[in-house]
């Protein structure tokens, strides 16, 4: 089948699946086209300035309140415990996962790494990996405690939501509301990738500055989903997750049943190839925060919740400069991961331990920067000739408070215990006698 999309970013979308079902001139008539249910659906508070207002509204078959009572749902990997054990101050970095060899979905297939703040408190996030091998069947999914940034890895996805389909592929990412019911198929039979689960303020776009009114993230390159509906009665299963444990309700209905819909609190996707990345065309790098995708601010001004930022191909031309990235420490935060290819910091020939599929953690002050090999290799380039980076795409979630690692994180086969080696060649060159 071929998707649509309607372009934008934060604006007002609005799609109906059949002709006149969009009501004009007023949200709730009396009587709704097709004899539809009208549902606002509002992910920020009434009152949110106008700029940063999110709300939605849905006309449906059904309304939402239509399902059983609530049980507990087993799914123990995935989780928002983040203080079950003390967090090292170490450098961690871990291998990829292995795909599941028992049939998976999406949502069994959850896999909590990380993570800080709580949904109780609405700052902070989540994150999960995800690998799996079964589409989601007579099951859909919502997430009450944030909205969902996932970053596919391995194997294309088909989101099927109550606002449309979304169809992502890695090095393209997809953002579900909080709040918006899915199921999550897989045309390629599996398929692997990291989660964001936002507690804080939607992502937004970042401001620009004296940047101006272009480049980072086009607001035009985002796609949202044109209505598409399921007229469809059965033995399903709502499984919600809320204040960080997961719950299960019977559903007599495919709640993917909205007809037609209009409003800013919507799913949609990204191709991170898209990304006008913007660096020096003279000396030194501009802090990494150039990279930002998206941004969740908290209530301090410029400093946010999580910044979702990628390291994606681009040209190094700055003369007399260190071009990987520099050795630092920062109040920040930055969960790791990679899509594709090889990360400039680090030397795939070297061991290749940040792989794609993987991940590494830098928290609050802890000291890190690119390995003995890249380093020497970065002293040895002649940085009067461009250099082009090619074959890469790794991404950072980047948070004002420290990300605790779980304990199964810590316990996985997959946590390097040997990460710190990739210094340790580093060598001692200072020659008092010599400037
Ligand atoms: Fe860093």
């Amino acid at each position: 089948m071929t998707t649509h999309y309607q372009t934008g970013f934060g604006n007002e979308h609005a799609s109906e699946a059949l002709q006149g079902a969009l009501p004009i001139g007023q949200n709730s008539p009396q009587k709704v086209p097709y004899g539809l249910y009208a549902e606002q659906l509002s992910g920020t508070a009434f009152t949110a300035p106008r700029h940063a207002n999110r709300r939605s509204w849905l006309y449906r078959i059904r309304p939402a309140a239509l399902h059983g009572e609530f049980a507990p749902f087993e799914q123990t990997a995935f989780h928002n415990r983040f203080d079950e054990t003390p967090t090292p101050p170490d450098q961690m970095r871990w291998s990829p996962f292995a795909l599941p060899d028992v049939p998976t979905d999406f949502v069994d297939g959850l896999f909590t790494m990380a993570g800080n703040g709580a949904a109780a408190s609405q700052t902070g996030i989540g994150i999960h990996l995800y690998a799996c091998n079964r589409s989601m069947q007579d099951r859909f999914f919502y997430d009450a405690d944030g909205e969902l940034l996932v970053v596919p890895q391995q194997g294309r996805l088909r989101i099927a939501t109550e606002f449309g389909v979304l169809e992502v592929e890695p090095q393209q990412v997809a953002l579900i509301p909080r709040g918006v019911r899915f199921k999550v198929e897989l045309p390629d039979g599996s398929a692997r990738g990291y989660v964001c689960e936002n507690f804080g303020a939607p992502l937004r776009l970042p401001e620009l500055g004296p940047i101006g009114s272009n480049c980072l993230a086009n607001a035009r390159d985002f796609e949202a989903p044109v209505a598409a509906y399921e007229d469809v009665t059965g033995d399903f299963e709502l499984i919600a997750k809320f204040q960080g444990n997961l719950w299960r309700a019977p559903l007599a209905h495919s709640p993917l049943d909205i007809v037609a819909w209009h409003g800013t609190h919507v799913p949609y996707r990204y191709d991170l190839r898209r990304f006008n990345t913007i660096g020096s065309i003279s000396y030194d790098h501009p802090d990494p925060s150039i990279f930002t995708v998206l941004t969740s601010p908290s209530d301090t001004p410029g400093t946010a919740n999580m910044d979702f930022a990628i390291f994606p191909p681009r040209w190094l031309v700055a003369e007399h400069t260190f071009r990987p990235p520099w050795f630092h420490r920062n109040i920040a935060s930055e969960f790791m991961g990679l899509v594709h290819g090889e990360y400039d910091a680090k030397d795939a020939s070297a061991g290749g331990g940040f792989v794609p599929g993987g991940a590494s953690l830098h928290n609050c002050m802890s000291g890190h920067g690119p390995d003995a090999a890249s380093y020497a290799k970065a002293l040895a380039t002649d940085t009067s000739k461009p250099q082009h980076v090619v074959d890469t795409m790794a991404f950072m979630f980047e948070t004002r408070c420290v990300i605790h690692p779980t304990r199964q994180a810590l316990d996985a086969p997959q946590h390097q215990r040997d990460y710190q080696d990739c210094w340790q060649g580093l060598q001692k060159h200072f020659d008092p006698s010599q400037r």
